[in-house]
């Protein structure tokens, strides 16, 4: 059994590697009473900001999860910043543990940072595949390891802290806004996994407080409708889905209504 959270796919297509049991935590979200069982668990999500994003800190801390074999793996694009090890420490703090977690270099779907184009034509460099491989068979052999965080990953981390405490949060609601070229095709708000976008007065409008910046809403706008409210993007006309995951997927995996 394998829970993932995703915004473009990554996350999704690294979790079909591990199990055939997929579970979309979006979707698990609405139940109040989550007790799992199973051999293996597992949970795949991708990386924000160095961190596992909180909307999964707190799916795992409020969920129940009776398994021989707990192992969670985060997707990122660029440094993980050692986070295996900060996640083992949150879980501790819960009363929680789990048995292997390690990360998974992918395409890095952060709009305001990288130019989706070129992120595009790095990606076979990232050898992905190989990875989720490699990880697979670490899992079926029940492998227990917390991925090592070298002086540099926890360096990069500390650096980006400090950042944010000396100029602020980089992503602050409103995140979004819509331009006038909506065509009120409703995409977004079947992408969005927290269910904040709906289309009103023939246009897209989302609830600011139940966001949690992913940006599924943003990367699969067909009229590239959706703009940051205030940060600027290295390629404004570039987007992004893992070309695995069609959007149908995305949408069964992410669709609140
Ligand atoms: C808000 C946000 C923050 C991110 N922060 C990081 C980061 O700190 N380091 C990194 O390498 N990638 C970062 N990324 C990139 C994603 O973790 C990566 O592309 C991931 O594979 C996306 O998975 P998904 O397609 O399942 O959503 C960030 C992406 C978003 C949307």
């Amino acid at each position: 059994m394998v829970f993932y959270f995703t915004a473009t796919g990554n996350s999704l297509y690294a979790a079909k590697h591990f199990d055939t049991e997929l579970v979309s935590i979006p979707q698990e979200l609405k139940k109040p009473d989550r007790r799992y069982k199973a051999d293996a668990i597992g949970i795949v999500c991708p990386l924000f900001e160095l961190d596992m994003p909180p909307v999964i800190q707190d799916f795992i801390r409020d969920s129940e999860f009776e398994t021989d074999y707990f192992y969670i793996i985060l997707t990122y694009g660029c440094h993980h910043g050692g986070v295996a090890e900060r996640v083992q420490s949150y879980l501790e703090g819960i009363g929680k543990k789990a048995d292997y977690i390690n990360t998974v270099l992918m395409l890095d779907n952060a709009l305001p940072v990288f130019d989706m184009e070129q992120q595009k034509v790095l990606d076979p460099e990232k050898r992905v595949d190989e990875h989720l491989a490699a990880i697979r068979a670490d899992i079926d052999a029940r492998k227990r390891e917390v991925q090592f965080a070298s002086d540099w990953e926890k360096e990069f981390y500390a650096g980006y802290r400090n950042m944010i405490r000396e100029k602020g949060a980089y992503y602050v609601q409103p995140l979004y806004r819509v331009e006038e070229n909506c065509i009120a095709c409703g995409t977004c708000t079947k992408v969005c996994p927290m269910g904040c976008i709906r289309v009103e007065n023939g246009k897209a409008a989302y609830d600011t407080a139940r966001c949690v910046g992913c940006m599924a809403c943003i990367h699969a706008c067909p009229q590239k409708a959706i703009r940051f409210a205030t940060i600027q993007e290295v390629n404004p006309n570039a987007r992004y889905r893992n070309p695995n995951i069609p959007l149908r997927e995305l949408i069964a995996a992410n669709r609140q209504k």
